[in-house]
Formats: structure tokens, sequence, C-alpha cells
């Protein structure tokens, strides 16, 4: 079996950059890796990224969408890869869902772990990494976007619950996440990595 790890933080936190730079590095060692995204890494997913991220819609449908997403994808594209001995590196799980629709929009997390028991009872990411940053930094990096989308156009205090979800998963799991500090150098931020690289 290979590993699954996925990369989580609020939007703008800098994740996506280290996600291609962490992956490069896993392949070197001659690991075969898999890069994979939520909401989306399916056909049918990326069309439901498309609605999620642009169609207002109720923050319970936005949580059945996302989980809906997440079972195709984990049925379609991580379980085979990690069957095949692929390493699995995903941009956002269900993490993100407590964070985003639990903390940020404020839906019942005790829903939310019936969904995440109904779509994958027996899987959970071998690792996550973190990436904590203060809303006003992640907010000032997002401010070079042209383009913002339904999330990245919420006001800071959407972003500070979705902060505090994030930190209540870490603490009802601790041992499952490395928690970076994201409002560091880029540089810094590498050799963190580097030395979780080391340790896996
Ligand atoms: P993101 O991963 O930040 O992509 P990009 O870097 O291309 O903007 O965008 C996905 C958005 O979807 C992000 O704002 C968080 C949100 N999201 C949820 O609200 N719940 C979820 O379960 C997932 C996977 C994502």
């Amino acid at each position: 079996m290979g590993k699954f790890i996925t990369f989580e933080g609020v939007d703008g936190a800098g994740k996506s950059t280290h996600l291609a730079w962490f992956a490069d590095a896993l392949r070197q060692r001659g690991l075969d890796v898999v890069i994979t995204r939520e909401p989306g890494g399916t056909p049918l997913g990326e069309q439901l990224r498309k609605i999620l991220l642009n169609q207002p819609m109720s923050s319970g449908t936005e949580a059945l969408l996302m989980f809906a997403a997440r079972l195709e994808h984990i049925e379609q594209v991580i379980k085979p890869a990690l069957r095949a001995g692929k390493w699995v590196i995903s941009d956002r799980f269900s993490d993100a869902s407590f964070a985003y629709q639990g903390g940020g929009r404020g839906l019942d997390w005790d829903k939310l772990s019936q969904l995440e028991q109904w779509v994958h009872p027996d899987l959970q990411p071998d690792l996550t990494l973190f990436f904590d940053v203060p809303i006003e930094v992640a907010r000032q990096r997002l401010a070079n976007n042209v383009s913002l989308d339904r999330f990245e156009q919420e006001q800071a205090d959407f972003f500070e619950r979705v902060r505090a979800g994030y930190h209540k998963r870490v603490r009802e799991n601790p041992q499952r996440y490395a928690v970076i500090d994201a409002a560091q150098s880029m540089d810094k931020v590498k050799h963190k990595l580097e030395v979780i690289l080391a340790s896996i």
C-alpha cells in the first residue's frame, strides 16, 4: 500500500505551491506519486467543483456535494492508487469540510462526522500537512488574485471560523497532523517540509 497525504489550510496559506515541491521531492526518491485535489479529482468531481465554487447554495447542500465528490474520488482514484502502491497527495480532503462547512458555515459538526463515517469509514490520511496562517496574512496573499471564487470572496470572520475549525480537527486527532507555520518565509517552510520528508 502507498501512503495517503493531504494538504490543508485556509485560502491564501500557500499550500498549493508547497504541494508541488513536496511531490517532486517524493518523486526524486523514486516513488510513484499521484497528485489530486478536492473538490474534484474525477470527471464528475470536477463538474461538482465548478458548481461548488460558483453557485450559491445552502450549507447543507454544500456539504453533501463535497462528500458526493469525495466518494467518487475515493473509489475511482484514491483507493485504486494506494492499492497499486502509489503515494497519493491530495490538495484538501475531509478536514476542509469540517473547517469550511462546519467552522465557516456553522454546519453541525456531528452531521459532518456522520457523512465522514458513511463516505470513508475505513480511510484516513496517513499524514495531513496543515498550513496555518493568521487570517490577515492569508488575505494579503489573496489580494493579488484577479478572480476570487465563492469561498475566497468571504469576509475575514468566515476565515477566522475556518481556521478555528481546522484547529478543532487537529485537537481531535493530533497525531495525524504536521502543523506548519505558513506565515514564515518560503525558505523556512521548505526547511520544515524537508524535516517532515526525512521522517516519512
Ligand atoms: P482551493 O483548494 O483553495 O483551490 P484554489 O487554490 O484553486 O483556489 O479551492 C477549493 C475551495 O473549496 C476552498 O475555498 C475550500 C473549499 N472547500 C470546502 O469548502 N469544503 C471542502 O470539503 C473542500 C474539499 C474544499
